[in-house]
């Protein structure tokens, strides 16, 4: 397998090579932002990439809405995107070496991106990035995982064991509404601090 560090994330927004990039935000995240209503709340997107998620919370006036990612030609786009956003919304770095509490995380395509073998250290890390009550909200692919990837798969019962130690499942479905590539194939969770 290839390694998955900086220069490899880099190469692939430099050559354009972003098939996992939807252009915008996707409809099962946009539906659980719309219903959120503490415009003050922490939110960290990591492994952003392009931001969608991103930008939209900051387009909805969530001040406190951080984005991260460890490819800083992404964030270059997002900046230019955005050029009202103050640097320290925008964070270059390795999301294992982030320190910071949030009271929500967003969860777009970056588990399935990392090597399987760091899975249990997402779970811990998350948990550690997390406030009393928060929440790590998203999508979780729904296929086999297999050697090959990114993106690598993943099950329902796979994901209950990794995460229910640490936190409380109050939601891990099939999503309904997953954009057509991906539809069948997705998993819409929300999942509380312990
Ligand atoms: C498959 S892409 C998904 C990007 C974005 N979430 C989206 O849906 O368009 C995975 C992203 O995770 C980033 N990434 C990979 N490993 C990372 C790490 N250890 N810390 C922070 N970002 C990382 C990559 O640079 C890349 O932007």
């Amino acid at each position: 397998m290839e390694t998955l560090d900086k220069t490899y994330w880099e190469e692939r927004y430099k050559s354009d090579d972003v098939a996992w990039d939807t252009g915008s935000i996707t409809p099962p995240i946009k539906q659980y932002i719309d219903q959120l209503t503490d415009k003050n709340a922490r939110i960290l997107v990591p492994g952003a990439g392009n931001g969608h998620e991103f930008a939209y919370l900051a387009e909805n006036g969530f001040e406190n809405a951080t984005v991260l990612d460890i490819a800083e030609t992404p964030l270059k786009n997002i900046a230019a995107r955005l050029p009202h956003l103050t640097a320290e919304r925008l964070i270059n770095a390795d999301f294992f070496e982030h320190y910071g509490t949030y009271n929500l995380i967003i969860e777009q395509t970056f588990f399935c991106a990392l090597p399987p073998a760091l899975r249990q250290n997402y779970v811990t890390k998350m948990h550690s990035l997390l406030a009393p009550g928060g929440k790590l909200a998203g999508l979780l692919f729904d296929f086999e995982l297999t050697e090959q990837g990114p993106p690598f798969g993943g099950s329902r019962e796979e994901y209950v064991n990794l995460f229910a130690p640490l936190f409380k499942i109050n939601m891990l479905h099939r999503a309904y509404n997953s954009i057509k590539r991906r539809e069948g194939k997705e998993l819409f969770f929300i999942f509380e601090k312990k």
